[in-house]
């Protein structure tokens, strides 16, 4: 690999520890700073004997911890952030300061340190656009302020300006993605999650709530393939400054995943379709589709989806199948 010392943020997280495996099996050093606010120390510690990781559970808006950190590593890759509509809508002091704040940090240090800066942002940011594909120049369509959702939406735009700041004023190596539904191994379904929600309760035989009238779609895009384009960032010079999407584009209705987890599990639940105004109260912006524009990823990354929808179910549904065994 072209950067042998790797620090990640949020690396306990589900994203986070898919990376770090995957520059471990590269032979590179790794390390982790997570606070295990919705990371889980479950997610690494089948790495915690290898001699080429640490981990270290702190805050990322340490300061002299990070200056310490960004100054010993070779590249940043910055995940740490609060994820999911569900918390979002709890706590969103919480959600804004940390997206900032952390944000902010990490990029002042590897400013100052002269250090590659990766950065996952979100398809969230493109809002309530009604477009058959989301292209990263186009506008956005974010709902109002009296609305929480959008603040995640909202706080992330910002954390781009902030780096592509940084990349026009300072010329530093800037690279950022913006994923759309990611999932696999390891997603937990506590945040509001909607894959490992659905297979948690399918195993369980219990019932399946589909938000809405279940025909909203989405794309799901298995973490290792994201976990190859995130890899791919610093290899391609032509993506510096720019944003990417990474994502899948096999579009499929809430509804029809929730049948499709059901059938792939043998399982008797039953699906129950819930009014959004019930779970996040009136007002509630959801989304009908969303699939992402793939040029750039194939040109500037040489990037696409390998795995079926299918297949990274049947792992989801393995994965939760060994977390239930005692
Ligand atoms: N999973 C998806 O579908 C998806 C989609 C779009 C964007 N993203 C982005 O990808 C990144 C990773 O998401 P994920 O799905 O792995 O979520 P995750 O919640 O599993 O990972 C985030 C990690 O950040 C840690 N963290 C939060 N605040 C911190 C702080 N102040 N200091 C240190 N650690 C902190 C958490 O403990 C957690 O381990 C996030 O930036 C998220 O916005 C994810």
């Amino acid at each position: 690999m072209k950067y042998q010392k790797i620090l990640i943020t949020g690396g306990a997280g589900f994203i986070g520890s898919h990376l770090a495996e995957f520059f471990l099996k590269k032979k590179c050093q790794v390390t982790i700073v997570d606070n295990l606010s919705t990371g889980q120390w479950a997610n690494i510690q089948h790495l915690e004997n290898n001699e080429s990781f640490s981990a270290v559970i702190s805050c990322v808006t340490d300061e002299k911890l990070m200056d310490d950190l960004v100054r010993e590593h070779d590249i940043v890759y910055h995940l740490a952030s609060a994820v999911g509509v569900k918390l979002i809508m709890e706590k969103p002091i919480d959600t804004i300061n940390t997206i900032f704040q952390t944000t902010d940090t990490m990029i002042k240090k590897c400013s100052r340190y002269r250090k590659p800066f990766i950065f996952t942002s979100t398809s969230e940011v493109y809002g309530k656009l009604d477009k058959e594909m989301f292209s990263e120049d186009s506008d956005v369509l974010l709902g109002c302020a009296e609305k929480h959702r959008w603040a995640y939406a909202a706080t992330k735009a910002v954390d781009e300006f902030l780096i592509l700041g940084y990349h026009s004023q300072t010329n530093l190596p800037v690279y950022i993605t913006r994923l759309f539904n990611t999932v696999g191994p390891r997603q937990t379904g506590q945040y509001g999650m909607v894959l490992p929600n659905f297979v948690e309760r399918a195993l369980r035989n219990e019932t399946i709530q589909v938000f809405g009238n279940g025909e909203q779609t989405r794309c799901f895009c298995s973490v290792y393939d994201v976990v190859r384009a995130l890899a791919q960032f610093p290899l391609s010079p032509e993506a510096i400054g720019k944003v990417v999407n990474i994502g899948s584009q096999q579009e499929i209705s809430i509804k029809n995943l929730a049948l499709k987890v059901i059938e792939k599990t043998g399982s008797s639940s039953q699906i129950e379709l819930v009014p959004y105004s019930k779970v996040y109260g009136a007002g509630f912006d959801d989304i009908l589709k969303r699939v992402p524009d793939l040029t750039r990823a194939q040109n500037l990354l040489q990037w696409s989806p390998e795995y079926s929808l299918d297949a990274i179910i049947e792992q989801v549904i393995e994965d939760k199948k060994i977390a239930k065994t005692p």
